[in-house]
Protein backbone atom coordinates (compact mmCIF):
# COMPACT_ATOMS: atom_id res chain seq x y z
CA UNK A 1 0.00 0.00 0.00
CA UNK A 2 1.33 3.38 -0.78
CA UNK A 3 0.57 4.50 2.95
CA UNK A 4 3.68 1.91 3.98
CA UNK A 5 5.12 1.50 1.10
CA UNK A 6 6.92 5.05 1.07
CA UNK A 7 9.76 4.99 3.58
CA UNK A 8 8.53 7.90 5.55
CA UNK A 9 10.57 10.06 7.18
CA UNK A 10 8.60 10.39 10.98
CA UNK A 11 8.34 7.03 10.88
CA UNK A 12 10.48 5.51 14.03
CA UNK A 13 10.73 1.67 14.39
CA UNK A 14 10.25 0.05 17.90
CA UNK A 15 13.98 -0.86 17.58
CA UNK A 16 14.76 2.70 17.09
CA UNK A 17 12.57 4.14 19.84
CA UNK A 18 13.99 1.48 22.10
CA UNK A 19 17.46 2.67 21.57
CA UNK A 20 16.58 6.46 21.94
CA UNK A 21 14.74 6.21 25.49
CA UNK A 22 17.75 4.19 26.43
CA UNK A 23 19.80 6.64 25.43
CA UNK A 24 17.86 9.41 27.37
CA UNK A 25 17.64 7.78 30.59
CA UNK A 26 21.43 7.71 30.39
CA UNK A 27 21.38 11.13 29.65
CA UNK A 28 18.61 12.47 32.22
CA UNK A 29 19.45 9.75 35.02
CA UNK A 30 23.21 11.34 35.05
CA UNK A 31 21.70 15.16 35.32
CA UNK A 32 18.81 14.00 38.29
CA UNK A 33 22.15 12.22 40.05
CA UNK A 34 23.59 15.74 39.95
CA UNK A 35 20.52 17.56 41.27
CA UNK A 36 19.74 14.94 44.20
CA UNK A 37 23.18 15.10 45.65
CA UNK A 38 22.94 15.80 49.29
CA UNK A 39 24.50 19.05 51.09
CA UNK A 40 25.13 21.47 47.58
CA UNK A 41 27.65 23.90 48.51
CA UNK A 42 26.13 27.47 47.93
CA UNK A 43 28.66 27.81 45.26
CA UNK A 44 27.14 25.89 42.95
CA UNK A 45 24.13 27.96 42.33
CA UNK A 46 24.44 31.32 44.27
CA UNK A 47 25.38 33.72 41.51
CA UNK A 48 25.80 37.39 40.56
CA UNK A 49 23.54 39.31 38.40
CA UNK A 50 24.77 41.24 35.15
CA UNK A 51 22.96 44.18 35.98
CA UNK A 52 22.05 44.75 39.72
CA UNK A 53 18.97 46.37 38.31
CA UNK A 54 17.06 43.32 36.89
CA UNK A 55 15.56 40.91 38.57
CA UNK A 56 16.00 37.87 36.13
CA UNK A 57 18.67 37.26 33.54
CA UNK A 58 17.45 34.09 31.19
CA UNK A 59 21.24 33.62 29.89
CA UNK A 60 21.04 31.46 26.61
CA UNK A 61 18.85 28.56 28.41
CA UNK A 62 18.40 25.55 26.47
CA UNK A 63 15.31 23.21 27.94
CA UNK A 64 14.75 20.27 26.47
CA UNK A 65 12.49 17.32 26.62
CA UNK A 66 14.18 13.99 25.92
CA UNK A 67 11.66 11.69 24.51
CA UNK A 68 11.45 8.64 22.83
CA UNK A 69 10.93 9.89 19.65
CA UNK A 70 13.86 12.02 20.00
CA UNK A 71 14.87 15.18 21.93
CA UNK A 72 12.62 18.16 21.69
CA UNK A 73 14.42 21.06 22.03
CA UNK A 74 11.55 23.50 23.61
CA UNK A 75 13.62 26.08 24.64
CA UNK A 76 16.85 26.54 22.51
CA UNK A 77 19.05 29.14 23.62
CA UNK A 78 16.93 31.94 24.97
CA UNK A 79 18.25 35.49 26.42
CA UNK A 80 15.98 38.24 28.12
CA UNK A 81 16.36 40.02 31.06
CA UNK A 82 13.27 41.27 33.62
CA UNK A 83 14.08 44.85 35.22
CA UNK A 84 13.39 45.65 38.78
CA UNK A 85 9.42 46.96 38.94
CA UNK A 86 8.54 46.26 35.03
CA UNK A 87 6.50 44.28 33.08
CA UNK A 88 8.17 41.90 30.54
CA UNK A 89 5.22 40.50 27.68
CA UNK A 90 6.43 37.22 26.31
CA UNK A 91 4.60 36.68 22.80
CA UNK A 92 4.38 34.09 20.12
CA UNK A 93 2.54 31.43 18.47
CA UNK A 94 1.33 28.40 20.35
CA UNK A 95 4.36 25.61 21.10
CA UNK A 96 7.07 28.31 20.66
CA UNK A 97 8.12 27.86 24.32
CA UNK A 98 6.78 30.16 26.63
CA UNK A 99 5.33 28.54 28.83
CA UNK A 100 8.28 26.01 29.42
CA UNK A 101 10.81 29.19 29.44
CA UNK A 102 8.80 30.18 32.46
CA UNK A 103 8.78 27.00 34.09
CA UNK A 104 12.31 26.50 33.68
CA UNK A 105 12.53 29.87 35.83
CA UNK A 106 9.70 28.13 38.78
CA UNK A 107 11.72 24.93 38.00
CA UNK A 108 8.59 23.00 37.27
CA UNK A 109 9.01 21.56 33.52
CA UNK A 110 8.12 17.87 33.87
CA UNK A 111 11.20 16.13 35.39
CA UNK A 112 13.28 13.89 34.82
CA UNK A 113 12.61 14.41 30.62
CA UNK A 114 12.64 17.90 31.26
CA UNK A 115 15.61 19.32 31.63
CA UNK A 116 17.42 22.72 31.57
CA UNK A 117 20.50 21.63 29.71
CA UNK A 118 22.49 24.44 29.14
CA UNK A 119 22.34 28.71 30.02
CA UNK A 120 21.89 30.09 33.45
CA UNK A 121 18.42 31.77 34.96
CA UNK A 122 19.72 34.30 37.43
CA UNK A 123 16.98 35.55 39.58
CA UNK A 124 18.01 38.24 41.97
CA UNK A 125 16.34 38.07 45.80
CA UNK A 126 17.89 41.05 46.64
CA UNK A 127 19.61 39.89 49.40
CA UNK A 128 21.23 37.02 47.22
CA UNK A 129 21.13 35.90 43.39
CA UNK A 130 20.33 32.08 42.57
CA UNK A 131 21.00 30.67 39.42
CA UNK A 132 17.62 28.44 39.38
CA UNK A 133 19.20 26.29 37.06
CA UNK A 134 21.49 24.82 39.36
CA UNK A 135 19.31 25.48 42.53
CA UNK A 136 18.42 22.15 44.99
CA UNK A 137 14.65 21.72 45.20
CA UNK A 138 15.19 22.17 49.07
CA UNK A 139 16.06 26.05 48.17
CA UNK A 140 13.52 26.29 45.24
CA UNK A 141 10.81 25.94 47.32
CA UNK A 142 11.85 28.62 49.79
CA UNK A 143 12.15 30.65 46.77
CA UNK A 144 8.21 29.62 45.11
CA UNK A 145 5.43 31.38 46.43
CA UNK A 146 7.63 33.63 48.81
CA UNK A 147 9.98 35.36 46.09
CA UNK A 148 8.51 33.82 42.93
CA UNK A 149 4.55 32.98 41.93
CA UNK A 150 2.44 32.06 39.23
CA UNK A 151 -0.57 32.45 38.32
CA UNK A 152 -2.13 29.79 35.68
CA UNK A 153 -4.53 30.46 32.72
CA UNK A 154 -7.24 28.31 33.90
CA UNK A 155 -8.49 29.02 37.38
CA UNK A 156 -10.45 26.45 37.94
CA UNK A 157 -8.05 23.49 37.48
CA UNK A 158 -5.78 26.08 39.80
CA UNK A 159 -7.98 26.05 42.38
CA UNK A 160 -8.70 22.45 44.25
CA UNK A 161 -12.88 22.15 44.07
CA UNK A 162 -12.96 20.31 47.17
CA UNK A 163 -11.55 23.02 49.74
CA UNK A 164 -13.06 26.56 50.79
CA UNK A 165 -11.45 29.47 48.92
CA UNK A 166 -10.72 30.43 52.29
CA UNK A 167 -8.28 27.40 53.40
CA UNK A 168 -6.85 27.68 50.05
CA UNK A 169 -5.36 31.46 50.72
CA UNK A 170 -4.72 30.26 54.27
CA UNK A 171 -2.72 27.79 53.49
CA UNK A 172 -0.32 29.23 51.38
CA UNK A 173 0.25 32.10 53.62
CA UNK A 174 0.30 29.68 56.88
CA UNK A 175 3.15 27.71 54.71
CA UNK A 176 5.06 31.10 54.21
CA UNK A 177 4.53 32.38 57.33
CA UNK A 178 4.41 29.45 60.08
CA UNK A 179 4.35 32.08 63.16
CA UNK A 180 1.46 33.49 62.46
CA UNK A 181 -1.94 32.43 64.47
CA UNK A 182 -5.11 31.03 63.09
CA UNK A 183 -6.55 34.33 63.90
CA UNK A 184 -4.04 36.11 62.01
CA UNK A 185 -3.38 34.25 58.58
CA UNK A 186 -7.44 34.59 58.13
CA UNK A 187 -7.56 38.22 58.72
CA UNK A 188 -4.27 38.38 56.01
CA UNK A 189 -6.53 36.09 53.49
CA UNK A 190 -9.75 38.40 53.95
CA UNK A 191 -7.52 41.08 54.13
CA UNK A 192 -5.93 40.19 50.46
CA UNK A 193 -8.85 39.03 49.07
CA UNK A 194 -10.26 42.33 49.54
CA UNK A 195 -7.02 43.71 47.92
CA UNK A 196 -7.89 41.76 44.55
CA UNK A 197 -11.16 43.35 44.69
CA UNK A 198 -13.60 41.10 46.17
CA UNK A 199 -15.94 42.55 48.03
CA UNK A 200 -18.17 39.83 50.04
CA UNK A 201 -14.75 38.66 51.26
CA UNK A 202 -15.99 36.59 54.50
CA UNK A 203 -18.43 35.59 52.54
CA UNK A 204 -16.35 34.67 49.91
CA UNK A 205 -13.67 33.02 52.86
CA UNK A 206 -16.46 30.21 53.12
CA UNK A 207 -17.24 29.46 49.62
CA UNK A 208 -16.08 26.49 47.20
CA UNK A 209 -14.40 27.70 43.77
CA UNK A 210 -17.71 26.10 41.93
CA UNK A 211 -19.44 28.85 43.63
CA UNK A 212 -17.28 31.70 42.17
CA UNK A 213 -17.82 33.49 38.59
CA UNK A 214 -14.94 32.66 36.40
CA UNK A 215 -13.66 36.28 37.18
CA UNK A 216 -13.91 35.84 40.77
CA UNK A 217 -11.81 32.88 40.66
CA UNK A 218 -8.96 33.93 38.46
CA UNK A 219 -8.95 37.08 41.50
CA UNK A 220 -8.71 34.16 44.08
CA UNK A 221 -5.92 33.05 42.05
CA UNK A 222 -4.30 36.05 41.90
CA UNK A 223 -4.76 36.39 45.37
CA UNK A 224 -2.96 33.25 46.13
CA UNK A 225 -0.11 34.56 43.60
CA UNK A 226 0.49 37.40 45.70
CA UNK A 227 0.02 36.45 49.41
CA UNK A 228 3.87 36.52 50.31
CA UNK A 229 4.84 39.99 48.23
CA UNK A 230 6.58 37.68 45.45
CA UNK A 231 9.26 39.83 43.86
CA UNK A 232 8.16 38.45 40.69
CA UNK A 233 4.88 37.54 39.34
CA UNK A 234 4.42 34.90 35.98
CA UNK A 235 1.47 35.21 34.67
CA UNK A 236 0.31 32.76 31.86
CA UNK A 237 -1.99 33.91 30.01
CA UNK A 238 -3.68 35.00 33.13
CA UNK A 239 -7.09 36.14 31.09
CA UNK A 240 -7.55 33.90 28.21
CA UNK A 241 -10.29 32.22 30.46
CA UNK A 242 -12.38 35.48 30.72
CA UNK A 243 -14.98 37.44 29.10
CA UNK A 244 -13.31 41.30 27.68
CA UNK A 245 -14.46 43.26 30.11
CA UNK A 246 -13.77 41.29 33.12
CA UNK A 247 -9.98 40.82 31.44
CA UNK A 248 -9.79 44.64 31.39
CA UNK A 249 -10.58 44.53 35.00
CA UNK A 250 -8.06 41.75 36.05
CA UNK A 251 -5.15 43.59 34.06
CA UNK A 252 -5.91 46.87 35.65
CA UNK A 253 -5.81 44.53 39.13
CA UNK A 254 -2.48 43.19 38.25
CA UNK A 255 -0.72 46.34 37.75
CA UNK A 256 -2.01 48.04 40.78
CA UNK A 257 -1.11 45.22 42.71
CA UNK A 258 2.01 45.09 40.96
CA UNK A 259 2.91 48.84 42.02
CA UNK A 260 1.66 48.39 45.22
CA UNK A 261 4.17 45.30 46.29
CA UNK A 262 6.61 46.57 43.80
CA UNK A 263 7.41 43.80 42.16
CA UNK A 264 7.78 42.72 38.42
CA UNK A 265 5.66 40.79 35.83
CA UNK A 266 6.32 38.53 33.57
CA UNK A 267 3.47 38.11 31.37
CA UNK A 268 3.22 35.56 28.61
CA UNK A 269 -0.30 35.50 26.07
CA UNK A 270 -1.07 35.50 22.10
CA UNK A 271 -2.45 38.56 22.74
CA UNK A 272 -0.80 42.06 21.43
CA UNK A 273 -3.68 44.27 23.05
CA UNK A 274 -2.96 42.77 26.57
CA UNK A 275 0.96 43.51 25.67
CA UNK A 276 0.31 46.54 24.39
CA UNK A 277 -1.30 48.03 27.50
CA UNK A 278 0.15 45.89 30.12
CA UNK A 279 3.84 45.72 28.86
CA UNK A 280 7.16 47.76 29.18
CA UNK A 281 9.59 45.38 27.40
CA UNK A 282 8.08 42.97 25.11
CA UNK A 283 10.01 39.55 24.39
CA UNK A 284 8.89 37.70 20.87
CA UNK A 285 9.58 33.93 20.87
CA UNK A 286 9.59 31.54 17.60
CA UNK A 287 10.27 28.16 17.78
CA UNK A 288 12.39 27.98 20.79
CA UNK A 289 14.20 31.46 20.45
CA UNK A 290 13.57 34.83 21.18
CA UNK A 291 13.46 36.78 17.44
CA UNK A 292 13.04 40.04 18.55
CA UNK A 293 13.26 42.00 21.73
CA UNK A 294 12.68 45.89 22.46
CA UNK A 295 10.60 48.43 24.61
CA UNK A 296 6.48 48.20 23.73
CA UNK A 297 6.84 51.12 21.94
CA UNK A 298 10.29 49.45 19.59
CA UNK A 299 7.96 46.47 18.94
CA UNK A 300 4.81 48.04 18.41
CA UNK A 301 6.03 51.24 16.44
CA UNK A 302 9.01 49.74 14.44
CA UNK A 303 8.11 45.94 14.21
CA UNK A 304 11.69 44.68 12.74
CA UNK A 305 11.17 40.38 12.49
CA UNK A 306 9.09 39.08 9.43
CA UNK A 307 7.21 36.92 12.03
CA UNK A 308 6.45 40.36 14.17
CA UNK A 309 5.88 41.99 11.52
CA UNK A 310 3.46 39.57 10.56
CA UNK A 311 1.86 39.38 14.09
CA UNK A 312 1.01 42.89 14.12
CA UNK A 313 -0.48 42.56 10.27
CA UNK A 314 -2.78 39.81 12.04
CA UNK A 315 -4.63 41.52 14.80
CA UNK A 316 -7.42 43.41 14.00
CA UNK A 317 -7.28 47.23 14.16
CA UNK A 318 -10.26 49.05 15.10
CA UNK A 319 -11.58 51.87 12.29
CA UNK A 320 -9.80 50.16 9.22
CA UNK A 321 -11.55 47.69 7.29
CA UNK A 322 -10.00 45.03 5.84
CA UNK A 323 -11.33 41.79 3.77
CA UNK A 324 -9.68 39.61 5.36
CA UNK A 325 -7.34 39.47 8.49
CA UNK A 326 -3.79 38.02 7.55
CA UNK A 327 -2.52 34.81 8.62
CA UNK A 328 0.94 33.74 8.45
CA UNK A 329 1.65 31.02 6.41
CA UNK A 330 3.05 27.93 6.88
CA UNK A 331 3.37 26.11 10.33
CA UNK A 332 6.19 25.71 12.56
CA UNK A 333 9.11 23.14 11.91
CA UNK A 334 9.23 20.33 13.84
CA UNK A 335 10.58 20.80 17.21
CA UNK A 336 12.76 17.52 17.40
CA UNK A 337 14.08 18.23 14.02
CA UNK A 338 15.02 22.10 13.82
CA UNK A 339 16.51 22.84 10.36
CA UNK A 340 20.42 24.49 10.70
CA UNK A 341 19.03 27.70 9.04
CA UNK A 342 16.70 30.65 10.24
CA UNK A 343 13.35 28.89 11.93
CA UNK A 344 10.93 31.33 9.56
CA UNK A 345 12.99 30.93 6.35
CA UNK A 346 10.05 29.09 5.00
CA UNK A 347 7.40 31.06 6.20
CA UNK A 348 8.90 34.44 5.84
CA UNK A 349 7.58 36.50 2.90
CA UNK A 350 10.37 38.72 3.05
CA UNK A 351 13.07 36.60 2.86
CA UNK A 352 16.42 36.97 0.58
CA UNK A 353 19.83 35.38 -0.41
CA UNK A 354 21.23 36.16 2.68
CA UNK A 355 18.82 33.82 4.68
CA UNK A 356 20.36 30.64 2.73
CA UNK A 357 23.13 30.87 5.97
CA UNK A 358 23.04 29.55 9.44
CA UNK A 359 20.83 30.02 11.50
CA UNK A 360 21.20 34.51 12.10
CA UNK A 361 22.98 35.93 14.95
CA UNK A 362 21.85 38.89 17.08
CA UNK A 363 21.38 42.19 15.65
CA UNK A 364 21.15 45.14 18.35
CA UNK A 365 19.11 47.91 16.41
CA UNK A 366 18.84 50.27 19.70
CA UNK A 367 20.89 49.62 22.87
CA UNK A 368 17.06 48.28 23.54
CA UNK A 369 15.72 46.75 20.29
CA UNK A 370 17.53 43.42 18.92
CA UNK A 371 16.39 41.43 16.07
CA UNK A 372 17.65 37.71 14.61
CA UNK A 373 17.12 38.55 10.74
CA UNK A 374 19.39 38.85 7.65
CA UNK A 375 17.86 41.73 6.66
CA UNK A 376 19.88 43.85 9.00
CA UNK A 377 23.04 42.25 8.75
CA UNK A 378 24.62 44.80 6.85
CA UNK A 379 22.70 48.15 7.81
CA UNK A 380 24.65 50.88 7.96
CA UNK A 381 24.61 51.75 12.16
CA UNK A 382 27.61 50.16 11.74
CA UNK A 383 28.13 50.75 15.69
CA UNK A 384 25.22 48.51 16.72
CA UNK A 385 27.04 45.51 14.67
CA UNK A 386 29.68 45.30 17.05
CA UNK A 387 27.62 42.37 18.95
CA UNK A 388 26.81 40.40 15.58
CA UNK A 389 27.90 37.06 15.90
CA UNK A 390 26.42 35.22 12.38
CA UNK A 391 25.90 31.61 12.43
CA UNK A 392 26.11 31.26 16.27
CA UNK A 393 22.66 30.32 16.45
CA UNK A 394 21.49 33.36 18.02
CA UNK A 395 23.68 33.35 21.20
CA UNK A 396 24.33 36.46 22.65
CA UNK A 397 27.42 35.83 24.67
CA UNK A 398 30.19 34.19 24.12
N1 LIG B 1 6.08 17.53 29.07
C1 LIG B 1 6.43 17.70 27.80
N2 LIG B 1 6.93 16.67 27.08
C2 LIG B 1 7.33 16.83 25.80
N3 LIG B 1 7.24 17.98 25.12
C3 LIG B 1 6.74 19.05 25.76
C4 LIG B 1 6.29 18.97 27.13
N4 LIG B 1 5.82 20.19 27.50
C5 LIG B 1 5.98 20.99 26.43
N5 LIG B 1 6.52 20.32 25.38
C6 LIG B 1 6.84 20.86 24.05
O1 LIG B 1 7.57 22.04 24.22
C7 LIG B 1 7.23 22.99 23.21
C8 LIG B 1 6.90 24.32 23.86
O2 LIG B 1 5.72 24.20 24.63
P1 LIG B 1 5.11 25.39 25.48
O3 LIG B 1 4.07 24.81 26.35
O4 LIG B 1 6.20 26.16 26.13
O5 LIG B 1 4.43 26.31 24.37
P2 LIG B 1 3.71 27.70 24.55
O6 LIG B 1 4.53 28.71 23.80
O7 LIG B 1 3.47 27.96 25.99
O8 LIG B 1 2.35 27.47 23.78
P3 LIG B 1 0.86 27.94 24.13
O9 LIG B 1 0.79 29.34 23.63
O10 LIG B 1 0.01 27.01 23.35
O11 LIG B 1 0.67 27.82 25.61
C9 LIG B 1 6.09 22.37 22.42
O12 LIG B 1 6.62 21.87 21.23
C10 LIG B 1 5.58 21.28 23.31
O13 LIG B 1 5.08 20.22 22.53
MG1 LIG C 1 1.74 28.00 27.20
Amino acid sequence: MALFGKKNANYISAKETKRISKENRKITNEIEKKRNRKNIPESEYITTMKNPENVVEFDNVHTYFFTDIGTVKAVDGVSFEIPQGKTVGVVGESGCGKSVTSLSLMQLVQRPQGQTVEGEIRFNTGDKVYNIVNTPTSEMQKLRGNELSMIFQEPMTALNPVFRIGEQVDEITKLHNPDMSKEQVKARTIEMLKLVGIANSEGVYKMYPHELSGGMRQRVCIAIGLACNPRLIIADEPTTALDVTIQAQILDLMRNLKDKINSSIMLITHDLGVIAEMADYVVVMYAGRVVEKGTASEIFKNPSHPYTIGLMRSKPVVGKKVDKLYSIPGKVPNPIDMPDYCYFRDRCELSCDKCQGSYPGVIKLSPTHEVSCYRYADRPEAGWLANVHPGEGGKTHE
